[in-house]
């Protein structure tokens, strides 16, 4: 059985190798914004259009959403981190983890999405975060699913849930509105008695390359 609702102080962060994951703070406004907009061109063809009228890079915008999620995380509905790289300057944001719609009860489900950015893909920072997200769904919120949702042609995407023992479920039809269009999407589950962490899994992919 999953746990009942937790509260988790928003001073919380996860920490890779590579990587941090942490929750967003209103000083970020700026940084998001820059980010964002950097990666425009690269997002879209994978984002939900913006509501009708709304500019969401909008300093608004941005402080409006930014604030729903410091809520949501307080009230065990929603958490979005912020990725950010670790660096001898600092530890710039390169991107977001977001689980969202908690729901406890017999289901206790959380919904996984994630975005890197454009000149920080193909390093396996994405396959860092999504890892230490899946630790922290079954480990600290003690959840016992998770889903994801993907289009049949993100292969980076699919590669990262593959790689971490998601199972496909099915093709959802016209699932999500993704620039403007009703898109299929695969949907992909983990439970927590499959999930295996990134050390055991590393010790199963040796013995499988020993034993080839
Ligand atoms: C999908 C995304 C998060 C991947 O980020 P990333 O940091 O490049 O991913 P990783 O470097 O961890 O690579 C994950 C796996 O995919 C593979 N991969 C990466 N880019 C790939 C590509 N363009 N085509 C095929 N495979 C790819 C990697 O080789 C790796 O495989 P491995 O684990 O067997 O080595 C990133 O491309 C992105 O932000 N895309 C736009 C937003 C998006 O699609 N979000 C997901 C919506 S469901």
């Amino acid at each position: 059985m999953g746990g009942d609702a937790i509260s988790i102080p928003l001073s919380f962060q996860l920490t890779g190798a590579r990587i941090g994951l942490r929750p967003p703070r209103a000083t970020d406004i700026g940084g998001l914004r820059s980010l964002l907009r950097a990666n425009a061109d690269h997002l879209r063809p994978w984002s939900p259009a913006p509501a009708n009228g709304l500019d969401p890079l909008s300093l608004t915008e941005l402080s409006r959403s930014i604030a729903r999620q410091r809520s949501d995380w307080k009230r065990d509905v929603a958490y979005v981190f912020l990725m950010v790289a670790h660096t001898e300057r600092g530890e710039p944001l390169i991107g977001r983890v977001a689980l969202t719609s908690v729901t406890r009860g017999p289901f206790q489900n959380v919904y996984l999405g994630y975005w890197i950015d454009g000149g920080h893909q193909r390093r396996g920072l994405a396959s860092e975060a999504v890892d230490l997200a899946l630790a922290f769904v079954f480990g600290t919120l003690r959840l016992h699913r998770v889903q994801a949702a993907v289009m049949p042609h993100n292969d980076a995407s699919r590669r990262i849930l593959a790689r971490r023992g998601f199972r496909e479920e099915g093709i959802a039809r016209r699932y999500l509105c993704i620039a403007g269009q009703w898109e299929d999407h695969i949907l992909y589950g983990l439970t927590g008695e499959e999930w295996c962490e990134p050390a055991a899994r590393a010790s199963v992919d040796a013995q499988e390359e020993a034993a080839r």
